[in-house]
């Protein structure tokens, strides 16, 4: 059962490409006249706000100094100033709380880094060299413009340490005392974004898709750092920051996944999501590794911290305490700034080698390669699958067991057995390869997997032809329309069609059939029509007294597809369709074996008046030219 309060802050929020234009409207929209903006980037905005924008100040500086504060609040109380305008990263956005704090004046906030601060109602400033934090729902700014336009120009390494550091907001709410489901959808929304975008950020900075997500990511992770409570991430990154000077999101890229790894034991749910969000499965190595790739700095030597000055750190992290999911102990903390310190990769045994250079090697060894796509995809793999072997810490023997299982995959192949086809379609490999080029043509007829039992060239057949030939079974008519993506028949397709027995046999499978049964080839009409008489497919477990099969028993699945009839069509300028359709109300349509049901490949199989069983269906195929591939 669960229970829990939620504290959530109201801002207005206007996201997009190029918001910026709508300052003017939300300027009005709060009522106000006379813009103090603030921020070093602020030109643009006051050409937009034109006589609106009444003042600008431009020198704001890191952790908020009060005397910075102090010069500001002149020019707001000398120009009658009814409303605060910041944009810039979270120095602007300090400046624009503490004004706030001293004045009660309104804030609009324009963030151009994923620092999150626009979303907290907090903040830190210093005065004669100590910072202090203030907490007030009235700091909170009360609209926020995110135009992903203005992160175009974030330089790259800042984009990375100061996504990690939206991220590290992710991690600890979801090991927050106070996390609820919002906060939890939200910080692995936001994970998941950054995750996916801040690679592309990195090859690629002025990919307007990839800066939308990562600042999506950081309005989320923003909601996350305002809504619960931080832990020791944040803790010892507030220490090395105020008390040894280390820049701040560089300090959160380096130290996280190493709380992580501390945290982890005590927080499993949370590294399960984290894991989940990020594709791995060992959360604290995916976030290490995934710095790693980004490039961002490695360890706190890297930042210029001092070996001698861990244990102050320390004292200084344990001096208080605050809520953590596995308890702050000087020892623990310790432990953990020793291998931040290092920049060791985090690891369930706490000293995995580091295999990121070996990684590198054979991803270098494939720049040669005469296709860039061919380059692309080994160097992927590989990074996968020793990502693969590190976050598992995979054995000799497992590995070993794993070249068994596909060398004895490989050996069970023959011209009527692909083990390895079987292997894909199990493992939901073959289907998420049709679906990504199914979503390319949403308008056509889903596809849907080949399987292995296809045979080329089936016997072509008149019209009205009976596949079974005579087999039991429950007695079926398919009547089928070929069209074009404008409803208009496609005259002369040529349809391949194969099903199993009412055993849930194919022909192939079974030694006593001579010859082709319940597989022909027809063609469409000059009204794109074809019909045939056939029986009722059942549903039939796949083979699986091979390697495969061996695989479903050792993780408590069945073998069972769904009944079914297959369809290959072609036609002359029209991209080939394969598919199937299944019998609404068949058994399996939830489980099916090799993951190939798709909701609008399940039609009605109604029974005529002779108990005759009848199926209607029109398939769209999309022309050649719609082909991606
Ligand atoms: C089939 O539907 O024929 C099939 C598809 C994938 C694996 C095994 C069989
Ligand atoms: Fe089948």
């Amino acid at each position: 059962m669960e229970s829990f309060e939620h504290n959530g802050h109201a801002s207005r929020v206007v996201f997009g490409a190029g918001t910026l234009s709508r300052l003017p409207d939300e300027v009005a929209r709060i009522g106000a006249a006379r813009v103090l903006l603030l921020g070093g980037r602020s030109e643009r905005a006051a050409g937009l706000l034109g006589p609106l924008a009444v003042a600008r100040f431009e020198q704001v500086a890191m952790h908020t100094p009060v005397e910075v504060t102090t010069r500001a609040l002149d020019l707001v109380r000398e120009h009658d100033v009814d409303c605060l305008v910041s944009i810039g990263g979270g120095s602007s956005t300090g400046l624009g709380k503490a004004l706030a704090a001293r004045t009660g004046l309104p804030q609009i906030a324009v963030p151009t880094t994923y620092a999150g601060s626009e979303m907290t109602p907090v903040v830190g400033e210093t005065a004669d060299g100590k910072k202090t934090t203030r907490s007030d729902p009235a700091l909170l700014p009360r609209t926020v413009v995110y135009d992903v336009e203005l992160t175009l120009g974030l330089p790259v390494r800042l984009s990375v340490t100061s996504g990690l550091n939206a991220m590290a907001h992710a991690v600890e709410a979801l090991y927050s005392p106070q996390a609820d489901p919002a906060v939890d959808a939200f910080a692995q929304d936001a994970l998941a974004r950054f995750a996916r975008s801040l690679p592309v950020i990195v090859e690629r900075p002025d990919d307007l898709d990839a800066r939308s997500d990562a600042l999506a990511g950081a309005w989320l992770a923003g909601i996350c750092l305002g809504t619960v409570g931080m832990g020791l991430h944040h803790k010892l990154c507030h220490v090395l920051g105020g008390s040894f000077g280390l820049p701040h999101s560089e300090t959160h890229a380096v130290v996280l996944p190493h709380v992580m790894a501390y945290n982890a034991a005590a927080a499993p749910e949370a590294m399960r999501r984290i894991a989940a969000a990020l594709g791995a499965t060992d959360a604290p190595a995916a976030v290490h590794d995934l710095a790693a790739r980004l490039g961002a700095p490695g360890s706190l030597e890297a930042l210029g911290l001092s070996a001698a000055d861990l244990p102050r750190a320390a004292a200084l992290a344990t001096a208080q305490p605050y809520p953590n999911p596995r308890e702050v102990t000087a020892e623990g903390v310790s432990s953990v700034l020793q291998s931040a310190w290092r920049g060791e990769r985090p690891g369930a045994s706490g000293r995995r080698p580091d295999i990121t250079w070996l990684t590198d090697e054979v991803v270098a060894s494939f720049a040669g390669a005469a296709s860039p796509r061919t380059a692309q995809l080994l160097s992927d793999l590989v990074r996968r699958l020793h990502g693969f072997v590190a976050d598992n810490d995979l054995t000799e023997h497992e590995w070993q067991a794993a070249i068994d299982f596909l060398t004895r995959t490989g050996q069970l192949c023959s011209p009527t057995r692909q083990e390895f086809v079987l292997l894909s379609d199990t493992l939901g490999i073959s289907s998420a390869v049709d679906l990504l080029s199914n979503s390319r043509s949403p308008e056509t007829t889903p596809s849907a997997v080949l399987g292995p039992f296809y045979v080329d060239g089936p016997p072509s057949v008149p019209a009205g032809t009976d596949l079974a030939e005579g087999l039991p079974g429950v007695p079926l008519r398919a009547d089928v329309w070929i069209v074009d993506l404008d409803g208009q028949p496609v005259p002369d397709a040529v349809v391949d069609v194969w099903q199993s027995n009412q055993d849930g046999f194919y022909d192939v499978q079974l030694p006593d059939i001579e010859g082709p049964v319940l597989r022909a080839r027809l063609r469409s009409d000059t009204d794109g029509r074809l019909w045939f008489r056939s029986i009722l497919p059942s549903e039939y477990p796949i083979p699986d007294d091979g390697p495969v099969g061996q695989m479903l028993r050792a993780t408590g699945r069945h073998p069972y597809r769904a009944p079914h009839l297959h369809f290959m069509i072609s036609a002359p300028g029209f991209r080939r369709l394969i598919t199937q359709l299944f019998v609404a109300g068949g058994p399996y349509l939830d489980s099916d074996a090799v993951f190939g049901v798709k909701e609008d490949l399940i039609v009605e199989f109604p029974a005529a008046a002779d108990g005759t069983r009848t199926v209607e269906f029109t398939f769209r195929i999309a022309p050649l030219e719609d082909h991606h591939d």
